[in-house]
């Protein structure tokens, strides 16, 4: 596998870190955007229950839509169609899924694929978001917080990256970009 490390890979914060440190959402609802090394600020897409992100709606999932999050300073990210307009215009906010919490697969999963469920599973973990500023950071197990987001390139689906976790170097082959999840969009956008 072939890995662009990011700055901020792992912030051993620990977990002596007060909740009142890490952000806390304002009261509007807000999306999330993937940054890294060449990925300024791509937002999070619902396609399909998967967690894609991209520069445009992805045409290869029936149910599709930038996703806004509901509020809350703890508990699962609750995510619904977003109220926005891609690049090219088209409404990105327009699939029919509802309520969708975001996940990342369990230590112990073998999967790597971040997504979204109305109802966890033991292998789906929803309840260990935490932020640190606008960075959605992850609590491990062991208590240390973390941010192993990784965006997966696909070649066939340009400007489109699946949203992957935990990649180790014994994963399958596929160029992976570190990157950060963050609820603030590009300046430019
Ligand atoms: C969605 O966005 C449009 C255009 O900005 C706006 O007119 C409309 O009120 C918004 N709808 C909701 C439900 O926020
Ligand atoms: C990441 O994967 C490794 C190896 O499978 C595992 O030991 C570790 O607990 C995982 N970490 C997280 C945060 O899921
Ligand atoms: C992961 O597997 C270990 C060893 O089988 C077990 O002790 C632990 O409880 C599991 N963790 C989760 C979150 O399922
Ligand atoms: C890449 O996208 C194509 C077309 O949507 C899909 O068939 C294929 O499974 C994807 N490959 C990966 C590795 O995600
Ligand atoms: C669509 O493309 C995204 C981004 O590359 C990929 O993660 C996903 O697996 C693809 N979905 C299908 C159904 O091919």
């Amino acid at each position: 596998m072939w890995a662009k490390s990011f700055g901020i890979c792992l912030l051993a914060l620990g977990p002596t870190v007060s909740a009142g440190i890490l952000g806390q959402r304002s009261s509007d609802s807000f999306s999330l955007y993937a940054y890294g090394d060449s990925i300024g600020g791509l937002p999070l897409y619902y396609a399909d229950g998967n967690a894609v992100i991209a520069n445009h709606t992805p045409d290869n999932a029936t149910d599709v839509g930038q996703v806004a999050f509901t509020p809350g300073s703890s508990g699962p990210l609750v995510g619904n169609p977003a109220n926005e307009t891609d690049t090219s215009g088209k409404r990105s906010g327009s699939g029919s899924f509802k309520n969708q919490q975001l996940f990342v697969p369990s230590a112990n999963s073998t999967d790597h694929q971040v997504g979204f469920t109305a109802s966890a599973s033991s292998d789906q973990v929803t309840s260990k978001f935490i932020w640190y500023g606008h960075f959605l950071l992850v609590e491990t197990d062991d208590g240390e917080y973390t941010s192993l987001f990784y965006a997966k390139k696909n070649n066939s689906q340009e400007g489109a990256y699946s949203l992957q976790w935990n990649i180790t170097d014994d994963d399958e082959d596929g160029e992976y970009y570190s990157v950060s999840m963050r609820s603030i969009a590009p300046s430019n956008a």
